[in-house]
This record gives C-alpha cells, structure tokens and sequence, in this order.
C-alpha cells in the first residue's frame, strides 16, 4: 500500500514498523529466521543478556495454562562475550535494528554489561530487564523497588549514548510511578509488561508443575492486565512506551497504541505462530487504509476516554 507510514520513532532510534520480537521468545533470532524476513520486522529484542553465561533454572521450565503459558526460564543465556563473537555475526546480516536486553543481579553487573555491548555499533538500543520474575538475585529484587530502578537507570545511562528502555514489572502496585522514576533518571523509554507472577500445581502429585514454583505469566491471558498498565503509565508520564502482553493479532497492535503504546513487542504468540509479525504488520496497514489514516504514529495514545 502506497503512502502509508508505518515508522514509529522511541527516542532518537527509528523503527520501520511497530512490531518488536520480544525478547526470550526468538532467541538471538537465528531459529525464527527459517520462518519469516526478519527484514519485515520492527526490530529484534535479544534473550537477556547477562555478564557471564548462565544455565537457568531446572527443567520443568515451562508449562501451558488456560489461554497462556507460565515460564521459569531462569534466565538461561550465553553472556556477553559468546554473545558478540557468536550471535552477533548471524543478526549483523539482518537488516531489523537490534535491541540487546540486558539482565544482571547488581548495578555493576549492568553497567558492565552495558559498556560491553555499546562498542558494537550494530547494536541500535537497550532494553533493561528489571523484572525478571524467576531469579533469587536481581529480577523483581530490583523491579520493585524504585531507588533500584532509578539508580539501574541513571548508571546504565552513563555509560551508552544509545536508547535505554527499562522493561518494567507489572507486579507492583503502581506502575507509573517506576516510568516516572526512569524518566527522571534519563531513561528513553519504558516498555511494559514482563510477565505476571503465578503458578500450577498437578493435583495427583499436589506438585508445582514448574521446578521454580512460580513461574511468569505470559500469552493472552494476561493482554488486559497489560492494556490497563500501559494506560495507565500514558495518563501519567510522558515518556514513550513499548506496550508488551498477550498480543495475538494485529487488532491487539492498534489497541495497544490507541492506550499509548509508541510500539509493542510480541512474545508467547512466536511459538505459536512465527509468522505473527509480519500477518500484524500487514494488517495495521490495511487498517491504516481503511481508517484514512498515513502515520500510523498518530494513532499513540489516541484514547477517547
Ligand atoms: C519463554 C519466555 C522467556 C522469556 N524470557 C525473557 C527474558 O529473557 N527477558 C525478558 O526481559 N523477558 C522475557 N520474557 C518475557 C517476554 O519478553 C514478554 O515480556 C512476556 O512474555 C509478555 O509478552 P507475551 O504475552 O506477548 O508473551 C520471556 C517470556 C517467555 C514466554
């Protein structure tokens, strides 16, 4: 379709569509590749980053739910330096910005990170994961705690002339308040939600059916929870958001924006359909066609309320 613009812009980094891959749901990228041009997308957000390699947690690691699923990944990942000398060659061939989300359990450890990754030039922003809900250290520790976040935030900020987005719990009570904190801390944007807490027990055994216990929820299960959070943050703080949470279809996409979210990021629907970017890329452009609307930008925070 001609004439309709789907650039969204976070900060000084500019995004040819809305549509992230969240991160933990696509790896390094190299596995979704089989399945769809990474070229068509908004941009790949990285598995969690920390600094050095991690195993996770034991398995059971995950397990379905009604209309989602609850993980207790552990943060799994190869560290900063496999990262570079071997992930980083297989992205650098994609033409999709590449957003490195970065986990660690003290403020050292992401600014350490952080100065690690920000040499690279092919590495366009990133996005800081202080919510993890499924690590003893660091993860809500942090999340939940507004002196952590604004300190992660202002550290994090003095090491990186790149975007720095602080991926935010939604397991407080009022999740403005930390956008607001991140904002004065120089932070470029918030994304919201990482996953809820929660967990399953098996009734014969009457054992969690994750070793963790608890594990985080994710998939649509959880998309109103996550409208209400980005709604939420839009009335209250300016500061641009990336709207994360159950989005399934492109109808969620154009939600999701209308309560304020600047971009979005798509996580649990990869596993069940890797193509799900490019089909909501598709449709927010007939939408745009069919409502008599050229920038889709417009539509951000465009709630009638
Ligand atoms: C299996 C799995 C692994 C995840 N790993 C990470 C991670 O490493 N870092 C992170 O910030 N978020 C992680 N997430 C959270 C997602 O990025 C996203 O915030 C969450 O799943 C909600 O979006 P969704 O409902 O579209 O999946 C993970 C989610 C899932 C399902």
């Amino acid at each position: 379709m001609k004439g309709i613009d789907l650039s969204v812009k976070i900060g000084k980094l500019t995004l040819k569509n809305p549509i992230l891959l969240a991160s933990g749901t696509v790896g390094y990228g190299n596995e979704i590749s089989e399945f769809i041009d990474l070229e068509k997308i908004g941009g790949i957000v990285t598995k969690s980053l920390s600094l050095k390699p991690r195993k996770g947690n034991p398995p059971q690691r995950i397990t379905e739910t009604a209309s989602g699923m609850l993980n207790a990944i552990g943060l799994a990942n190869v560290g900063v330096e496999v990262f570079l000398k071997e992930k980083i060659p297989f992205l650098k061939k994609i033409n999709a910005p590449l957003i490195c989300n970065i986990a660690a359990s003290s403020v050292e450890e992401y600014v350490e990170c952080t100065r690690i990754l920000t040499t690279e030039d092919w590495i366009k922003a990133f996005e800081i994961n202080v919510s993890c809900p499924n690590v003893k250290e660091g993860g809500l520790e942090f999340g939940n705690n507004l002196s952590a976040v604004g300190k992660i935030t202002s550290s994090v900020k003095a090491v990186t002339d790149k975007p720095v987005i602080i991926k935010l719990s939604p397991n407080v009570s009022r999740i403005s308040d930390f956008a607001k904190v991140v904002k004065e801390e120089g932070g470029d944007a918030v994304s919201a939600i990482n996953t809820l807490v929660g967990t399953a027990f098996n009734i014969w055994t009457r054992k969690p059916k994750i070793y963790n216990i608890t594990g985080g929820l994710s998939g649509p299960a959880i998309k109103p929870v996550a409208l209400a959070k980005v709604l939420e943050i839009s009335r209250n703080v300016d500061i641009p958001i990336i709207g994360i949470g159950g989005i399934t279809k492109w109808e969620d996409v154009i939600e999701f924006m209308i309560c304020g979210a600047y971009a979005v990021e798509i996580g649990t629907v990869n596993f069940i359909n890797p193509r799900a970017a490019i089909e909501m890329s598709e449709g927010i452009e007939k939408y745009c066609e069919q409502a008599g609307i050229t920038e889709i930008k417009k539509i951000t925070g465009s709630y009638q309320i």
